[in-house]
């Protein structure tokens, strides 16, 4: 299996990769964390509607185990041992209502998301966002009212020495990408 790196492509964006293991010992001060949360809050959204809110842990902090006691058989593996566990959540719907907040709700938060991700690659570190948790069970356990929803999760942190360098990233079959040919729109 070939792994293309294409020339000109930005080394940050070239570089990432989503670990399914992070150095359980590796913590991330407090200062970095808040730098993650700064570069999803700069991102553009919907008429500036900002739809987004996040749960952030420190490995060690109280939230923590909150948040590991809800992750699915898969995710529970390897994301407690990541630094920093974000809880993603988007302003579905007005309050009180079923009438969407935003129909850019969930794109928006996306974007803020893919933000922190470089960010962090930026910091050195690197992060796997993920679905596999208890949807429901986590917004009873933070008090998520209706209108919102924690959408994603992401585990942040550094991989395990001899496995960071954009050269030695797995060859796995889950980042085999679609030819860009196939992306442009043909009518
Ligand atoms: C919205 C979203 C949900 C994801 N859910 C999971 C998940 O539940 N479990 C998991 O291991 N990875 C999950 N991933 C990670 C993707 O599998 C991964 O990004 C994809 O295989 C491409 O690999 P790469 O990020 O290394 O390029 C998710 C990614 C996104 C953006």
């Amino acid at each position: 299996m070939k792994d293309e790196i294409v020339p000109g492509l930005h080394p940050l964006l070239a570089a990432r990769w989503s670990p399914t293991m992070f150095d359980p010992i590796f913590e991330l001060d407090a200062d970095h964390t808040e730098l993650l949360v700064e570069a999803a809050r700069w991102a553009p959204s919907a008429g500036n509607s900002q739809p987004w809110a996040f749960i952030v842990s420190r490995r060690g902090d109280d939230a923590h185990p909150r948040l590991v006691r809800h992750l699915a058989a898969s995710s529970a593996r390897w994301a407690p041992s990541a630094s920093v566990l974000v809880a993603n959540l988007s302003h579905r719907y007005v309050e009180g209502t079923d009438w969407e907040y935003s129909e850019f709700a969930q794109y928006d938060l996306g974007q803020a998301v893919a933000h922190m991700t470089v960010q962090a690659q930026a910091l050195g570190l690197f992060a796997r966002q993920f679905r596999a948790f208890d949807r429901k069970a986590l917004e009873n356990e933070f008090g998520v009212p209706d209108h919102w929803e924690i959408t994603t999760m992401s585990a942040f942190g550094r991989v395990p020495d001899g496995t960071g360098s954009s050269a030695r990233r797995p060859l796995d079959p889950a980042r085999i990408r679609r030819p860009a040919g196939e992306l442009l729109w043909t009518e």
